[in-house]
C-alpha cells in the first residue's frame, strides 16, 4: 500500500515511514512524495543537507582564462566571485563587502582590484582589503583583519566546483570513479563557447530526474529529439549516469549533420555514445563525442529553478575558421530539447500540487532517476538506510 494523502500541516514530512517505499528495489519501489517538490521545510532541509554539503558547480576556469579576471556566480549559498589571480590562481570569495554586505561584482570582466559599488572600500586580487577610505577614525579598525570571506574551491580537468562545508570530503573523493569513467574526454582543453539562463516555475528535482531517464524522449521530444534508449551506468560516489548509444553526436538533431571531429583522445564507451551524468546534488554533465554541455539546475524555492547551461568544445574546434557557422546545428538542438523539458518540469510541477495526488511507481527505464531520489533521501531522511550520505 503506497501513503494515503497527506498534508504537511498534519504530517511530520521526515518522518523515514513515507520514504519506505523509496528505498525498494525500483521496480518494487514509489517515488517521492509530492512535498518534496512543494513544501518549504523539505526545500530548507535541502539547502541545509544537500547544497551547503555538497559540492556545487559555479563554472569553467576557462571563463576565468586571465589574471584579473573574474565571474559572479549565484549558488544555492548565496553569491560566489570567482577571480582569477596574479599568480594564476583562481580563488573564490563570498561576494559580499566585508563593510555593510554589498556584493561586489555582478557578470563578468576584468579588473586589477575590486571595488565595492557603495563606499568604495578595495580588495586585491586575493582578497586583501588594500583601501577603506573614511575608516581612520574608527576604534581599532586595521584592514588586515577584513579580507573577502574565502569560498573553498576546487577544480577537476577545468571544472570550478565550491563547497560551503569544511566536513565535506575534497572534490575528487567526492565524485568517486567519475574522474577515472570519464578521464579520457579532455576536459582540460574544453572551452565555454555559449551560456544561456532559464527561469522555470518547478522544483530543481523534476529538472535533474527527468534529465536522469530517457523514458520521456519518444513524448517530450518526438518532434525533436526522437525516442532515445539509455542504460545506467554502474558508478561510485556521489553522482548517477545514463549511457545513450549512438555512433554519430547526439549533440544535433537527428538528421541533421554534425560537422565537428570527435575528441581524439577517447577510450571505450566514451567513443561509442554519450554519458548523461547528474553529479550530486544538482550538475549534470553531457558528454558527447564532439562536445559537452552541462546543465546546473539553481533552486530558487520549492517550486522555482534556475538552469544555468554552458556550452563547451575541445579548443581546435572552436578556433576552426567556420565555427560560428558550423556551430549552428548544435546550439538549435540544444535549444530546442532544454525548451521542451523546462516545458514538462513545469507541467510535472502544476500537476504536483494536487491535494489528491499519491506516490507513483517507476518503469524499468527509471532507474537512475530510483537512483536519484534514494540519493535524496539518504542526505534528507534518517532512516539509517544512507548509502551515500556527504
Ligand atoms: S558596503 Fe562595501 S564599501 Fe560599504
Ligand atoms: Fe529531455
Amino acid at each position: 500500500m503506497l501513503a494515503p494523502v497527506m498534508t504537511t500541516k498534519t504530517t511530520d514530512i521526515f518522518d523515514p515511514a513515507h520514504y519506505a517505499a523509496v528505498r525498494r528495489p525500483v521496480l518494487e519501489a514509489a517515488t517521492l512524495p509530492a512535498w518534496c517538490y512543494t513544501a518549504p521545510a523539505f526545500f530548507e532541509r535541502e539547502r541545509e543537507r544537500v547544497f551547503l554539503k555538497g559540492w556545487n558547480f559555479v563554472g569553467r576556469a576557462d571563463e576565468v582564462a586571465d589574471a584579473g579576471a573574474y565571474r559572479a556566480a549565484e549558488t544555492p549559498g548565496g553569491p560566489v566571485l570567482l577571480v582569477r589571480g596574479k599568480d594564476d590562481e583562481v580563488r573564490a570569495f563570498a561576494n559580499t563587502c566585508r563593510h555593510r554586505g554589498a556584493r561586489l561584482a555582478t557578470g563578468s570582466g576584468t579588473c586589477r582590484r575590486l571595488v565595492c559599488p557603495y563606499h568604495a572600500w578595495t580588495y586585491d586580487l586575493t582578497g586583501r582589503l588594500i583601501g577603506a577610505p573614511g575608516m581612520d577614525a574608527t576604534a581599532g579598525f586595521d584592514t588586515a583583519d577584513w579580507p573577502l570571506t574565502a569560498v573553498r574551491l576546487e577544480a577537476w580537468q577545468g571544472f570550478l566546483f565550491v563547497c560551503f562545508s569544511e566536513a565535506t570530503p575534497p572534490l575528487t573523493d567526492y565524485l568517486g570513479d567519475l574522474t577515472e569513467q570519464l578521464g579520457s574526454y579532455s576536459f582540460d582543453d574544453l572551452v565555454t563557447t555559449r551560456r544561456v539562463d532559464y527561469d522555470i516555475p518547478c522544483n530543481w528535482k523534476l529538472l535533474a530526474e527527468n534529465a536522469m531517464e530517457a523514458y520521456h524522449t519518444g513524448t517530450v521530444h518526438s518532434a525533436s529529439l526522437g525516442r532515445q534508449v539509455g542504460e545506467q551506468v554502474r558508478t561510485s560516489g556521489h553522482w548517477d549516469a545514463l549511457f545513450i548509444a549512438q555512433e554519430t553526436s547526439i549533440a544535433v538533431l537527428p538528421g541533421e549533420a554534425a560537422p565537428f571531429p570527435h575528441i581524439p583522445t577517447l577510450q571505450g564507451r566514451a567513443r561509442e555514445g554519450t554519458f548523461f551524468t547528474m553529479l550530486h546534488p544538482n550538475t549534470q554533465l553531457a558528454c558527447t563525442q564532439d562536445a559537452l554541455w552541462w546543465s546546473t539546475f539553481r533552486p530558487v524555492a520549492a517550486d522555482r529553478t534556475i538552469l544555468h547551461v554552458g556550452q563547451c568544445f575541445p579548443r581546435a574546434t572552436a578556433a576552426r575558421p567556420n565555427f560560428a557557422a558550423e556551430v549552428e546545428p548544435y546550439y538549435r538542438r540544444w535549444d530546442k530539447g532544454i525548451e521542451e523539458d523546462n516545458a514538462i518540469g513545469a507541467e510535472q510541477q502544476a500537476g504536483l500540487m494536487s491535494a489528491l495526488r499519491t506516490p507513483g511507481r517507476f518503469s524499468e527505464r527509471e532507474t537512475a532517476t530510483h537512483s536519484l531520489a534514494n540519493w535524496i533521501a539518504d542526505q534528507v531522511i534518517d532512516d539509517g538506510l544512507a548509502t551515500r550520505r556527504i
